[in-house]
C-alpha cells in the first residue's frame, strides 16, 4: 500500500512540486552577496506593476471606453466612486514609479554589464518588458480622452503614417479607421488590459532567464564559491523588503500629497478635435523619446530615431565585445556612461520644452551622443580595453 504524505503541502507537493520548485528559486536560490541597494529595482518593478494591475482591475469596474462617455466616467471616478480617487491615484502615480524603477533597473544592468555573456536573455526578456510597458501606457494614456490623451496619440499617428508603404495602412488597421475614434477607443481600452496582463507572464520568463544564470554582481565577476553567495531568504527578502518600505513611502507622498505633480491640466478637459493644446506634452517618461522624435525637421527621421535609440539597446549584448563586465573595472565606461544618463535626462527635460533653440540643440547633441556610444564607443572601448589586457577584470 503507498505510504500516506504527512501533510497536505506533502501530498500537494508530489503531485505538483510548487512548494519545492518555489523553495529552490525563491528561499535557498544562491545570491552573490555583494549586490548593492541597486539590484532592489527589479523588486520595486514588480511590486508597481501588481498595484497597477490591481488597481487597473478596478478602474475597469467604472470606466465606459465611448468616445461620449469616456471622460465622464473617469470624472465620476475620481469624484463619486467610493475611494476612487485614490484607487486612480495609485494607478497614475504607479505608472511614474514603474517607469523610474525600470530606468535605474536598465541604467544599474548597463553599468554593471549584466546585458553580456551568458545573460543576454535576460536583457532581451527585459527589453520585451520595456516594449510592452511602453505599449500599455500609451494606450493607457488614451482611455481618459482629455486633450492630451487625444493629442498625444494623434502625434504618433502622424508619426507612424509618415511610414512609406505600411505606415498609413497600419495605423488605419489598428484605429479601425482614419483617425481617433469610437472603435479606437474601444480598441486601446482592449489593448491595453491584454498587454498588461501579458507583461505579468514576460516577467515570469524574465526571471526565469535570470535563476539559469544567477544574477550578476557589483565586480562582474562570476561568483562561484560557496561563501561569496547566501540564500536569497533571509538575506536578499529583508534587504528587498526594506528597499519597499522606501520605495513604497515615496509612492504614498505621491499619492496623498502631490496626485497631480505629475500629471499635465490639458488632460483634465475633454478631447476636442477642434482645439488643438498650445504645447501638445508627453508624460515625462515618454519626454526623452519625444525629444528624439522632434529633435530633425523630418518626422520619418525623428521616427526613426525614436524607433533606433531602442533598437541599440537589444544589440547591445553584441556591441560591446569586452570581456569585461563591470564599468568599475572599465575607467572609459566609468565617464562614458554616467555621460549617457545625463543625455537621457536632457533629453527628457527637452521633450518638455518647445523644440527651438537651446532645447532643441541640447536634444541633437543628446541624441548623437546617445548613438555615438552605442555605435562607436562600445565597440571601440571594448577593442582597447581586450587590448590592454586588463586580465579578465570583469570575469
Ligand atoms: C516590468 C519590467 C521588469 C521587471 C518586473 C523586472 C524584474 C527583474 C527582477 C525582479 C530582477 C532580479 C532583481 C534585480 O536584478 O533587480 C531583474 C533582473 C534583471 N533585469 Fe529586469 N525587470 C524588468 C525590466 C527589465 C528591463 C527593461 C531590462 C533591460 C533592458 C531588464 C534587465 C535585467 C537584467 C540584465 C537583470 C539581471 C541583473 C543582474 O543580475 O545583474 N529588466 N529584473
Amino acid at each position: 500500500m503507498a505510504e500516506r504524505p504527512k501533510s497536505v503541502s506533502a501530498w500537494l507537493n508530489t503531485r505538483l512540486p510548487i512548494i519545492s520548485v518555489f523553495r529552490r528559486e525563491y528561499i535557498e536560490f544562491a545570491m552573490p552577496r555583494n549586490l548593492n541597494y541597486l539590484w532592489n529595482f527589479g523588486a520595486f518593478a514588480v511590486v508597481s506593476l501588481m498595484l497597477l494591475v490591481l488597481s487597473g482591475i478596478f478602474l475597469a469596474f467604472n470606466y465606459t471606453p465611448t468616445i461620449a462617455d469616456a471622460f465622464s466616467s473617469v470624472e465620476t471616478i475620481d469624484r463619486q466612486v467610493a475611494s476612487g480617487w485614490l484607487v486612480r491615484a495609485i494607478h497614475m502615480g504607479g505608472v511614474s514609479m514603474l517607469f523610474a524603477a525600470l530606468y535605474v533597473h536598465i541604467a544599474r544592468s548597463l553599468y554593471y554589464g549584466s546585458y553580456k555573456a551568458p545573460r543576454e536573455l535576460v536583457w532581451l526578456t527585459g527589453l520585451g518588458l520595456l516594449l510592452l510597458v511602453m505599449i500599455t501606457a500609451f494606450a493607457g494614456y488614451v482611455l481618459p480622452w482629455g486633450q492630451m490623451s487625444y493629442w498625444g496619440a494623434t502625434v504618433v499617428i502622424n508619426a507612424v503614417n509618415t511610414v512609406p508603404l505600411i505606415g498609413k495602412p497600419f495605423a488605419s488597421w489598428l484605429l479601425g479607421g482614419e483617425g481617433l475614434g469610437n472603435i479606437a477607443l474601444h480598441r486601446f481600452f482592449v489593448l491595453h488590459f491584454v498587454t498588461a496582463f501579458s507583461i505579468i507572464g514576460v516577467i515570469a520568463l524574465h526571471v526565469a532567464t535570470l535563476h539559469v544564470t544567477g544574477s550578476n554582481n557589483p565586480t562582474g565577476k562570476e561568483l562561484t564559491r560557496s561563501h561569496q553567495t547566501v540564500p536569497f531568504h533571509p538575506y536578499y527578502t529583508t534587504k528587498d523588503g526594506l528597499g519597499l518600505c522606501l520605495f513604497l513611502m515615496v509612492y504614498a507622498g505621491l499619492i496623498f500629497f502631490a496626485p497631480d505633480f505629475l500629471t499635465l491640466a490639458d488632460n483634465y478637459v475633454q478631447a476636442n478635435s477642434l482645439v488643438t493644446p498650445a504645447d501638445i506634452t508627453p508624460e515625462w517618461y515618454f519626454a526623452p523619446f519625444y525629444a528624439i522624435l522632434r529633435a530633425v525637421p523630418s518626422k520619418l527621421g525623428g521616427l526613426v530615431l525614436a524607433t533606433g535609440s531602442i533598437a541599440v539597446l537589444f544589440a547591445t549584448p553584441w556591441l560591446d565585445a569586452s570581456g569585461v563586465r563591470s564599468a568599475r573595472s572599465r575607467p572609459l565606461l566609468r565617464v562614458a556612461l554616467p555621460a549617457l544618463f545625463l543625455a537621457f535626462i536632457v533629453l527628457g527635460i527637452a521633450g518638455l520644452h518647445s523644440p527651438n533653440g537651446v532645447w532643441l540643440w541640447s536634444s541633437r547633441i543628446a541624441v548623437t551622443y546617445w548613438y555615438f556610444y552605442f555605435l562607436g564607443l562600445l565597440p571601440f572601448v571594448a577593442r582597447r580595453e581586450n587590448s590592454d589586457n586588463l586580465n579578465g577584470a570583469g570575469e
